[in-house]
């Protein structure tokens, strides 16, 4: 296959790096590539970035057939560009098509593609403190019918984004609700994958929480809705009696890159780890005989983001009076340096661009 790239004639402005949002702004080029069965992955492209024109029977308007990832482009003191992790990404992508119905793609040849267009979008990473070029691939379904089955066309596209923190707590502590009502995922379903309609199941949660002054929903298993999950935007940990306790992967939570990096970071600290069934009353109680240490969660657009207060029920916990605590902060600090090229690279986790 050969990538083809064609220029903008029109380049838009760039943003004012100190006020960067998140998601909010789109580069000027995207990559673009399509699958049918008689083709494969066929006519991979770097072309300006347009609107996609759909049909209104598309597959994916109707039931959901799409897949994402998220990774950043990082720009270092010396203008060097960097990549975390970047090839794990990529293969949760293709572990989420499987999961999907979606047709694998080449992962080193989308990988190539991704880094050619960071390069020719390179003016579009900021330089600001903690701000990076947000990565969007996402693979949707094409076909034009509405009987329920899988594709048998797609579009794969990767979009970037220029973006500053994912919350406006940035790193101060975030307020979390712990839904009763609702469930974001199931084992046997499709909550490890990095599916759009994970999203969609977590939107009605995510107002109530709003609606209640809370930043974003820890979800419970969906069959007992007692044990402790994710967040939807980020995987969560809690240090308890100084053990870094995290749910343990399950087939209904998302393995996240940030997740497993922290686990890495954390046992090479000599912290002692935990991956495993944590119920919300053992959380409770760890807060009320004052083993609850620290809250917080990890993810690509949050990158390490600590929790300052829980709701659960009438419960309200309040966590390390609202500071951040020093496992979070040496979590943060040391991925981000790592990120930034403020640090070495000891685990082989960087791809320079
Ligand atoms: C990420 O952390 O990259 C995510 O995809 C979470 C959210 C923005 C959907």
């Amino acid at each position: 296959m050969q990538l083809t790239i064609t220029k903008s004639e029109l380049l838009k402005p760039k943003p004012d790096n100190s006020k960067l949002g998140f998601g909010t702004i789109f580069t000027d080029h995207m990559f673009n590539m399509d699958y049918n069965p008689d083709n494969g992955w066929y006519n991979p492209r770097i072309e300006p970035y347009t609107p996609i024109l759909m049909d209104p029977a598309t597959t994916v308007l109707h039931y959901g057939q799409a897949v994402f990832e998220g990774l950043k482009a990082y720009k270092t003191d010396s203008g060097a560009v960097r990549l975390f992790r970047p090839k794990d990404n990529f293969k949760r992508l293709n572990r989420s098509c499987r999961m999907l119905c979606i047709p694998e793609f080449d992962e080193n040849f989308v990988f190539d593609a991704m880094k050619q267009l960071i390069v020719l979008e390179k003016d579009w990473i900021p330089g600001a403190p903690e701000t990076s070029l947000y990565i969007r691939p996402t693979v949707i379904a094409t076909d034009n019918f509405l009987g329920v089955c899988a594709s048998h066309t797609y579009r794969f596209f990767i979009i970037l984004s220029p973006v500053g923190a994912y919350y406006a707590e940035g790193f101060n502590p975030v307020k979390i609700w712990v839904t009763k009502n609702h469930v974001r995922a199931v084992r046997g379903g499709i909550g490890e994958a990095k599916a759009a309609g994970n999203y969609a199941a977590s939107l009605y949660a995510g107002e109530e929480a709003h609606k209640n002054g809370y930043t974003q929903v820890l979800w419970l298993d969906g069959v007992h809705q007692k044990y402790i999950e994710e967040v939807g935007s980020m995987n969560i940990f809690f240090v308890i009696d100084d053990e870094l306790v995290t749910p343990m992967l399950n087939g209904s939570i998302l393995p996240g890159i940030t997740r497993d990096s922290v686990i890495i970071m954390a046992k090479k600290w000599d912290i002692k780890v935990s991956e495993r069934l944590i119920s919300i009353d053992d959380l409770i109680d760890a807060h009320d005989s004052e083993k609850l240490q620290e809250v917080f969660g990890s993810g690509t657009a949050a990158v390490i983001s600590p929790v300052g207060e829980m709701k659960y029920g009438d419960r309200v916990i309040n966590i390390g009076g609202g500071k951040v605590g020093p496992v979070a902060k040496r979590l943060y600090q040391a991925i981000t340096d790592i990120q930034y090229g403020r640090a070495e690279d000891t685990m082989g986790w960087i791809e320079e661009v």
